[in-house]
């Protein structure tokens, strides 16, 4: 017995060879055709007369002609078929089967950044090849073959692609399946920029520059690709107001930008910022959370009120002089401050000698200070003013009043209406 191993070429798309099963010839058929198969005979035994053909080894048909046509083959015509010419035999198995159906689309992943994975699910049918193959559709229509990834038997197969915001945002994505009977695609179309949901941005700073001017930065999520093509929306609040400005930016991960405020503001008034990005210019692309809130004050002014409840009182006399006069007061309210108090000024001046006013003391008083008080110095006949104010950074308050008189019979009420606002 001569038992032939052979190599079968089947038209198929992808140009490939399949081997055989070992000693016999692999005949695949796809369900519902025909297929003849040839005895070698010629090479063999010319001059022998008879071919006998047997399936699973039992003769069907005894004939003179080299080829056996089986005809509408169904699932249970894959068998054994042999030819024997005088002795020499040559064995084909013979396998029905239908090529693969559709493969299920291609999915691809959300990504926080612009390397989308993609993949080809796996079909439930038994296959000798999968691809995945990837183009881009540029923004004139033209399309190139980026990826071309090829499995041999049934795998998952994986494709990851940057997206370039030069080159495309479409693209296209097919798989090709194939087993012995042929092959199956599927093919979508895909804006993979929806497919980008990235992650907030960070570390926001908000700088004052200006009486309505700011500058604010924030810098891009680890997982981002600095060349990527990026717009961030960002929100300002200032007076329960909120207004949404917008801009874009390509390739730095520090990421600068200025505003101003509509109206002049209130001074030091809080001025809140927000941000948050997205890829592309796209309106349906996915934004990001906004990122952690930043605040900082509009330009501050001098306060608009003085200090608030001025008071003194004074201890016992002793020799004509107050062992201790107690100056007390509060800051101006809040809403006023229009700043920091960084320091209140308490100026005390005698002004009952000849109404021309003589300063006792002045005193440069930290922020928090609200009590002043003068041992041993003044006396209890004499009439004393003192003036107190707080500063911001920007200036004095208007000036808080107190008149210390008790005894005096030089009282100066000129002076006062001058210095009285
Ligand atoms: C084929 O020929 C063999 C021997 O010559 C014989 O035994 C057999 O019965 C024949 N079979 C058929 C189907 O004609
Ligand atoms: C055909 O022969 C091969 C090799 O011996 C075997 O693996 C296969 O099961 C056979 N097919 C049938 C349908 O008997
Ligand atoms: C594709 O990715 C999946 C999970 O992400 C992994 O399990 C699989 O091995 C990958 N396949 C290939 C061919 O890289
Ligand atoms: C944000 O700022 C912190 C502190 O300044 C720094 O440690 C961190 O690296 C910054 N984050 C980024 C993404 O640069
Ligand atoms: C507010 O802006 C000023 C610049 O005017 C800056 O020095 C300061 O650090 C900022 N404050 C905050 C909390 O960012
Ligand atoms: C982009 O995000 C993926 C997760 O989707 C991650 O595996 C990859 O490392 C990220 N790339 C960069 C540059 O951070
Ligand atoms: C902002 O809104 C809050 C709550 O509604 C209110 O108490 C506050 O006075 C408002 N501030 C301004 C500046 O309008
Ligand atoms: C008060 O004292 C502080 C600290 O010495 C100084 O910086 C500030 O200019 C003084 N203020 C006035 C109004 O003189």
């Amino acid at each position: 017995m001569v038992k032939t191993k052979a190599l079968l070429l089947i038209a198929a798309w992808f140009g490939a060879f399949f081997s055989s099963t070992g000693a016999y010839i692999y005949q695949p058929v796809t369900r519902g055709g025909d297929i003849t198969l040839r005895c070698p005979v010629e090479a063999t035994n010319p001059n022998c007369g008879t071919i006998s053909w047997s399936k699973d080894g039992e003769i069907v048909e005894n004939q003179t002609e080299i080829t056996y046509t089986l005809y509408a083959l169904e699932f249970e015509d894959s068998r054994n078929y042999s030819c024997n010419n005088c002795g020499n035999v040559e064995e084909f198995e013979v396998k029905v089967g239908e090529r693969p159906s559709r493969p299920p689309l291609p999915v691809c992943r959300n990504s926080p950044n612009t390397t989308i994975w993609c993949f080809a699910p796996l079909s439930d049918v038994t296959l000798d090849r999968m691809c995945l193959h990837v183009y881009s559709i540029s923004r004139f229509g033209s399309k190139r073959r980026i990826k071309r990834n090829c499995e041999p038997h049934n795998q998952q197969l994986n494709a990851s692609i940057d997206l370039d915001y030069y080159i495309a945002y479409r693209y296209e994505l097919e798989v090709i399946v194939r087993n012995d009977f042929g092959q199956s695609s599927s093919k979508g179309s895909y804006d993979l920029s929806q497919n980008v949901i990235p992650e907030k941005p960070l570390n926001i700073t908000l700088e004052t520059t200006g009486s309505i001017s700011f500058e604010g930065s924030f810098e891009l999520p680890n997982s981002w690709k600095t060349a990527s093509y990026l717009e961030y929306k960002y929100q300002v609040t200032h007076d329960n107001n909120t207004k949404t400005l917008w801009d874009y930016s390509s390739n730095t991960r520090t990421v600068n930008f200025q505003f101003r405020l509509d109206e002049a503001p209130k001074p030091y008034s809080s001025v809140c910022v927000q941000v948050k990005i997205k890829f592309g210019y796209i309106l349906s692309n996915s934004w990001s959370n906004y990122g952690d809130k930043s605040c900082n004050y509009t330009e501050s002014a001098a306060p608009s009120r003085s200090p608030e409840n001025f008071h003194v009182s004074t201890t016992d006399i002793q020799d004509g002089v107050y062992r201790n006069v107690i100056f007390t007061w509060s800051p101006p309210p809040e809403e006023h401050r229009n700043g920091v108090i960084e320091e209140n000024l308490l100026v005390v001046e005698e002004v009952n000698q000849g109404c021309k006013p003589r300063e006792i003391s002045n005193e440069n008083l930290t922020a928090h200070t609200t009590q002043f008080s003068i041992s041993d110095t003044l006396k209890a006949d004499r009439t004393y003013v003192a003036k107190l104010s707080a500063w911001t950074n920007k200036g004095g308050s208007p000036l808080a009043f107190l008149v210390l008189a008790p005894f005096s019979k030089g009282y100066c009420p000129e002076i006062l209406e001058i210095e009285r606002r």
